[in-house]
Order: C-alpha cells, then sequence, then structure tokens
C-alpha cells in the first residue's frame, strides 16, 4: 500500500490556536509560557500531545513518565513542540468492578482531549491490557497522526529455580493450594517473586498481546512490543518514536491511512502466531469500528484458522518476554509470516513504508522461544469462533490454551446463576460436579456484570482438583484473562443479561462442544428453547447514575467489541472555535 506525504511546510491544526496577533492567539500562547515555553516554540512547528496513561493505581504503567521525558527528547530534536497530559489510566490489577468497563471511558476521554487541545499528532503511552486499546480507539476517533511506545513487560518472574509469569502463576498456584499440593505460606512467598521489575505483565498476557497488535497493526514502531520495560532499549524505542511522530505529522500521515482492513487482517494472524490474549478480539473490533472497517467474529476465524501458533510463551508454551525479546521477538514473527505469504507484507505502518520492510533484516535468535512453522506449538493457533443455538451470535475459545481431549466434549450444565451464585457454591463439597460436566457461568458479559470480567476461567470445584484433573469444559459470557488457560468458551453472545439462549441454561442440560466444527449447542428442542426464551426476566439490576449507568444503557455485545453505541466511528479532528 502506498502512501502519498502531504506537502511541507504548510499550516497546522496548531496554528488555529498560535498563529496571529488576535487578543485570542495571545491568550493561547501567553498562558503557555507560564511553562517556560520560549516564543519560537510557536512558529508553526508541530505540536505533539504525549498521551500518558501514567498512574501508580496502574502499577503496570507507572514508569510511563520516565518515558514520556525520552519521547520529548526525540520530539524537540526533530523539531517539534511535546506538550505531556494525563487521561484515565485503566489498570487491570486493582481497578472495580473490572477495567474493562472503563475501557471506553478512557477511549472517550482521549478523543476529546486531542479533539480539543492544539495538537497536530500524538505519541500514546500504553501499557496494562486496557490502556493501549482505549488509546487507539481513541486516536482513531480523531485521525490525527499517531503512534504507540509500550511501556513493556516485566522482567521474568523467578521462584525456587522455576519462571514465575504474571497472573499465570497466579492462577496455577491457587489451584494448588486448593488441591493440597501447595502450602498458603509458599504462596505468600511466591507473591515476593511475580512483579520483579516495572513493566507489564511478562506473559503473552492481554498487555503483551495489545502492544504486540499495536506493532502488527503498523500503529507502533518495530520492535516496541517486547523490549522489557527497565532495558535501556526501551528508552531508545520511546525516544526514535518521539523523532517519528514529528515527521508523520509533516507528512499526515494518519490511523486511517494504516488501520485498513489488511492491517487489522494481518494482527489476527500474529495474534494466532503468538498465542495472543482472545481480549484482542474485543479489542481490534472496537478499535476496527473506530476507523469504518467492517471487522467481524468471523473475520477472526477465517484469517487466524491456518496459522500456527509458534511463540513459546505463558500461557500457551514454556517462556516469557523477556526471552521472546532476545529471541528477536515480533519482527522476527512478523518477517516469517510475511515470507510465507500468511499476512500481507505491503501493509502501512508508522514508519510511512510496508510492514515487511521493517524486518527484513531480522534473524531468530531461539528457535525454542520462536518456534519454526514445522514445529509450531499448535499448528492451529487463532481463536476459534463458535455457534450453534447457545451462541447464536458468536463465541470464542482459544485452543492453544485449552485441552485437546476437551475439544470434542458433551457434558451435563452446572449453572451458576452469576459470579456470587458461583463463589458461594464452588467449594461446597456436595456440589453434583464431576470433571466431565460442563461449568455454565451466566451475567457476566458486558452489560451483565457490568464490564465484562475476566471470570471466565473459573476456578474448579477443589473435589475435582484433588483428583488430579486440571481442566474442564466451562461456558460463559465472561471474558477471560489474557494470561489464563484452560478449555474455556468466552463471550457467549448474545450475553445472558440481553437475552441470550446462555441466560436459560439449566443445571442437567447437556451442551455439545465441538471444537473442529466451530458448534456450540444446547441439546434442548427448539421449542423447549423458545418456551425459556418467553420466560425470561433479567435479574441484573440496572446501575442507578453516572458511568456505570450509561455503559450500562450504551454497551455494545462482545461480538461486535463492546464499545458504547454512541462512540463508534471516526468524528475527526475539526473542532469548533471559541473566543475569550
Ligand atoms: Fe497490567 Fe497485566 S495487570 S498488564
Amino acid at each position: 500500500m502506498s502512501f502519498t506525504p502531504a506537502p511541507w511546510p504548510r499550516r497546522l491544526r496548531s496554528q488555529e490556536w498560535y498563529e496571529g496577533t488576535t487578543k485570542d492567539n495571545i491568550y493561547y500562547r501567553s498562558w503557555m509560557k507560564n511553562q517556560g515555553l520560549p516564543a519560537d516554540l510557536f512558529d508553526g512547528r508541530p505540536v505533539i500531545g504525549i498521551c500518558n496513561t501514567w498512574s501508580q493505581l496502574t502499577p503496570c504503567n507507572a514508569h510511563l513518565r520516565d518515558l514520556a521525558e525520552r519521547v520529548k527528547h526525540g520530539i524537540y530534536e526533530a523539531g517539534g513542540l511535546p506538550l505531556e497530559f494525563p487521561v484515565f489510566s485503566t489498570g487491570e490489577s486493582s481497578l472495580r468492578p473490572t477495567a474493562m468497563m472503563y475501557r471506553n471511558l478512557a477511549a472517550m476521554d482521549v478523543e476529546e482531549a486531542l479533539r480539543g487541545n492544539p495538537l497536530d499528532g500524538v505519541v500514546l503511552l500504553a501499557g496494562c491490557d486496557k490502556t493501549t486499546p482505549a488509546l487507539l480507539m481513541g486516536a482513531a476517533s480523531v485521525d490525527i497522526p499517531a503512534i504507540v511506545v509500550s511501556g513493556g513487560p516485566m522482567l521474568n518472574g523467578w521462584f525456587r529455580g522455576e519462571r514465575v509469569g504474571s497472573g499465570t502463576a497466579l492462577w496455577q498456584m491457587s489451584e494448588a493450594v486448593k488441591a493440597g499440593t501447595m502450602t498458603n505460606a509458599d504462596f505468600l512467598e511466591a507473591e515476593q517473586a511475580m512483579s520483579r521489575s516495572p513493566g507489564s505483565c511478562n506473559t503473552m498476557g492481554t498487555a503483551s498481546t495489545m502492544a504486540s497488535m499495536a506493532e502488527a497493526l503498523g500503529m507502533a514502531l518495530s520492535g516496541n512490543a517486547a523490549i522489557p520495560a527497565v532495558d535501556s532499549r526501551r528508552r531508545v524505542m520511546a525516544h526514535l518514536t518521539g523523532r517519528r511522530i514529528v515527521q508523520m505529522v509533516k507528512d499526515d500521515l494518519k490511523p486511517s491511512d494504516i488501520l485498513t482492513r489488511t492491517a487489522f487482517e494481518n494482527a489476527i494472524r500474529v495474534n494466532g502466531a503468538i498465542g495472543g490474549s482472545t481480549n484482542a478480539v474485543i479489542h481490534l473490533l472496537a478499535i476496527a469500528g473506530r476507523v469504518g472497517v467492517d471487522l467481524t467474529l468471523d473475520d477472526w476465524d477465517r484469517c487466524g484458522r491456518d496459522i500456527p501458533t509458534v511463540v513459546n510463551l505463558m500461557p500457551s508454551g514454556k517462556y516469557l518476554m523477556e526471552e521472546f525479546f532476545y529471541a528477536g521477538g515480533l519482527p522476527v514473527v512478523i518477517r516469517a509470516l510475511a515470507e510465507a505469504g500468511k499476512i500481507d507484507g505491503g501493509a502501512l505502518t508508522v514508519s510511512g513504508g510496508p510492514i515487511a520492510a521493517e524486518v527484513a533484516e531480522v534473524r531468530n535468535w531461539n528457535e525454542d522461544v520462536i518456534r519454526p512453522f514445522d514445529k509450531a506449538l499448535t499448528p492451529q493457533g487463532g481463536i476459534a469462533v463458535l455457534r450453534g443455538n447457545l451462541a447464536p451470535d458468536g463465541a470464542v475459545l482459544k485452543p492453544s490454551a485449552a485441552s485437546p481431549h476437551l475439544m470434542v466434549h458433551r457434558g451435563r450444565a452446572v449453572v451458576f446463576e452469576d459470579i456470587d451464585d458461583y463463589k458461594a457454591r464452588i467449594n461446597d463439597e456436595a456440589l453434583e460436579i464431576d470433571e466431565t460436566c460442563v461449568m455454565v457461568l451466566k451475567n457476566c458479559g458486558p452489560r451483565g456484570y457490568p464490564g465484562m470480567a475476566e471470570v471466565g476461567n473459573m476456578g474448579l470445584p477443589p473435589k475435582v482438583l484433588r483428583k488430579g484433573i486440571t481442566d474442564m469444559v466451562r461456558i460463559s459470557d465472561a471474558r477471560m484473562s489474557g494470561t489464563a488457560y484452560g478449555t474455556v468458551v468466552l463471550h457467549t453472545s448474545p450475553e445472558a443479561a440481553r437475552g441470550g439462549p446462555l441466560a436459560v441454561v439449566r443445571t442437567g442440560d447437556m451442551i455439545e462442544l465441538d471444537v473442529p466444527n466451530r458448534r456450540l449447542h444446547l441439546d434442548v428442542s427448539d421449542a423447549e428453547l423458545a418456551r425459556r426464551l418467553a420466560d425470561w426476566r433479567s435479574t441484573v439490576v440496572r446501575p442507578s447514575g453516572g458511568w456505570a449507568q450509561l455503559y450500562h444503557d450504551h454497551v455494545d455485545g462482545a461480538d461486535t467489541g463492546a464499545d458504547m453505541d454512541f462512540l463508534k466511528g471516526c468524528r475527526g479532528r475539526a473542532v469548533a472555535r471559541h473566543s475569550h
């Protein structure tokens, strides 16, 4: 895809504020000068926002102010004016009810901050899971030149000689404590080893996946995704990104030039190759919706189906992001896919050139971390999109994180009406459940929770765990942490809180899962299903006031990205003038 740069020099958007001698122009400049900015910085040079999700409440992004300084060096060096600003930071580990409920709020914050201020371009500083899609969604809706710098992953955790993968190890240890194979004292000791350095989760969880998606979409410089947060090369990446955005503004290289259907299809295929998070499904659908690309769930199945998972990282594999970086990182994967004809190497990136050109020289330094295709972890990676009378609008499953023996399974449903019901009964030794059953969790979708919690990989009952069983088929309208694993059917749509068929599953019903044939079936007659649906009444209470109510009333289903109905689309960069 070729790109023709805009002529330069030309009048920039920021000059609507800063150029001239009127009272308004003086007003705009004068207040900025209280920061010690010399007059010639308002001479028509590109004004670049540094959109920072730094927050101590988002520990994965707590080091981003340092990176912002590096971005500023690059911007000044290239002749731009950097202006850093904060936006709502959606921290995965602390935010209740779930960080996902605030992704769209953060995206709205980004969009309005970009449009309302005198900015010509923006560097998006993200890290923790939702911060990357939120920033991309907001920037895409304004469509000024934008580029991502990720915060980078934490260093490997180590505990008693074993790698401790963020999240993944937590779920494993928690199950081991329930099964009686690990003491609580050891669990507490392991806590000290889990988060060794600044950065985001070191597994191929959602943060690493979305950093990889930003790079695969062409919205970050090549190599951005995997550099550890504390590696000096992360600072270099920030510095180079600062330089690059200035040229992008001069060229007027916009998100809409880069975020094409080809870019999304490439990213879906890269997600299959890295064994990326199921959360990427929702986020890419939402980003696509902001630029008017008609991406669907079926694109995920179609594009990802024949892509082998070659990146041997937890939760699908063995290693962590630090080792992925040492092996060559995402550029190695992109080169292999492009050379095999599995992605379109001509897709445009923030570099102004095709993605294949960026990776032409890279080498794979560790073929156990990044496998050749003939030694893939899973021959068919990607995301399986299931349909059937239990999921008319689709559901997803990550084959590389599932158990092969459960990919075709028929079992008796054990139903939990919501997460509180699950918590109240899962440890009950009298619960009639064994490993052949199918655990069903309702009312955890975008509207039901609200925010679509990462509870789809609900833990197994202790009495099953004690038998040494580590996986069962689980079905819900929830999401799953990108660091989690198991034969887990997620995002079942329509969700229970909207009256989808999931809402009327009863304990004792038989459910058939057939991943090879992409089928999810509730074994009751059409007439019985229709009868139950006609009798269904929602038990979900509408939140009273505030963002939660707005979210409940306007959030779309997971099958289309769970964006707000009124935020979809690109509203552009134009802003009404105002006068003082
Ligand atoms: Fe922030 Fe995992 S909790 S990246």
